[in-house]
């Protein structure tokens, strides 16, 4: 199985993205947030820069990563880290894919499943999926002439499940070098069920058509429970990306991986105090590291608080020490109901 960790706005940007390798890894392929400038504003530029992504653009040779403009020729780098493009217009989606390329990157994503208002009435992201003739006008025109490889990120459609099956038919005409598929349409957002019937769909077409692009399932796998059902469910799926719930539970590859390898022979479970340990530790990386690239520790406090509404889930019986965090308005205050939570 391969484990792909979801692009998240706001959330997996690069300091979330180091931290997570260096205290749990175990992924495959890292996504970047979207990129959506032309010219890649300060935020978009500094996720990407190698850099700042060392853990993921070591080069085939275990040589250290290239920086941008170092004169060098490139090296193939190792695929781990997808930058995702965020666009319905074709040139900016080469222009930015270009960038990318000479910074190293080898491959690139497209956003066809963010459903956010802003972004629809745009035309882009799940809202470039009602746009047909354009998106495969915009297709035609990226596979020929981007020379990284391009996966692709999609819903099944914007109001219904009806719209999938073309969809599927006009992602099968290009060299996509994987399919992620997120099986809701558009105005199912994050709230209503995931529709299997549109990975089902989408897994027999590909049968019936030999087509070998490869798929990925994504949505709603939290626990260890949740991926066993969509085992069982679609046995042949290789290719799991995993959003939320990693960000609850940053162990959940590690089980995941345990769960499949370990069928026949499960490991010892991890003492408690081990896994406070390293949530601690992790925990601190990314204080850190906020801290170091925010102006001020209300912005800090801001993004920490945004991770604790998903990173709290690993704490059960601790709601009084949560609440205090949610409340804390300063610095001090949240360090020491984060004391008190690791406790
Ligand atoms: C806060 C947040 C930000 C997100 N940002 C992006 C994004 O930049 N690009 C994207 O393709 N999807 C984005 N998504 C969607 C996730 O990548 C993923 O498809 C979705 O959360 C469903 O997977 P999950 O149920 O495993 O979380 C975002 C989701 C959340 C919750």
């Amino acid at each position: 199985m391969q484990y792909e960790l979801a692009p998240m706005e706001g959330i997996t940007g690069y300091i979330y993205r180091n931290a997570y390798v260096r205290y749990f890894g175990g992924a495959e392929r890292y996504f970047t947030p979207f990129i959506a400038s032309t010219g890649l504003n300060h935020k978009e530029r500094s996720d990407v820069l190698p850099e700042h992504n060392q853990a993921f653009l070591l080069g085939e040779s275990g040589q250290l990563p290239l920086t941008e403009g170092s004169g060098r020729q490139q090296e193939k780098l190792l695929p781990r880290l997808v930058p995702q493009i965020l666009t319905n217009r074709a040139e900016d989606f080469l222009t930015i894919a270009d960038r990318l390329r000479q910074m190293g990157y080898t491959h690139v994503n497209l956003n066809l499943g963010c459903p956010s208002g802003t972004v629809v009435s745009r035309g882009r992201g799940a809202g470039f999926l009602k746009e047909l003739r354009q998106l495969t006008l915009f297709l035609e025109e990226i596979f020929e002439r981007c020379p990284l490889h391009i996966s692709i990120k999609t819903r099944i459609g914007v109001t219904d499940a009806g719209e999938w099956e073309e969809l599927l038919h006009i992602y099968a005409r290009y060299p996509v070098e994987e399919l992620i598929i997120h099986p809701r349409v558009q105005q199912d957002y994050y709230q209503q069920p995931i529709r299997w019937e549109g990975m089902e769909l989408a897994l027999e077409c590909w049968e019936r058509t030999g087509c070998a692009i490869p798929l990925c399932y994504n949505g709603e796998i939290h626990t260890l429970a949740d991926y066993q059902a969509l085992r069982r469910r679609f046995p042949q799926v290789e290719r799991v990306m995993l959003g939320r719930g990693v960000l609850k539970n940053p162990f959940l590859i590690q089980q995941l991986r345990q769960w499949e390898t370990g069928k026949a022979e499960p490991e010892e479970p991890m003492p408690p105090e081990r896994r406070q340990e390293i949530l601690q530790a992790f925990h601190q990386e990314l204080l850190t590291g906020y801290r170091e690239i925010m102006s001020g520790d209300q912005n800090t406090l801001f993004k920490m608080k945004e991770l604790w509404t998903y990173f709290g889930e690993s704490f059960p019986g601790k709601e009084k020490q949560l609440k205090r965090i949610r409340k804390a308005g300063s610095m001090a205050q949240y360090e020491s109901a984060v004391r008190e939570i690791f406790g």
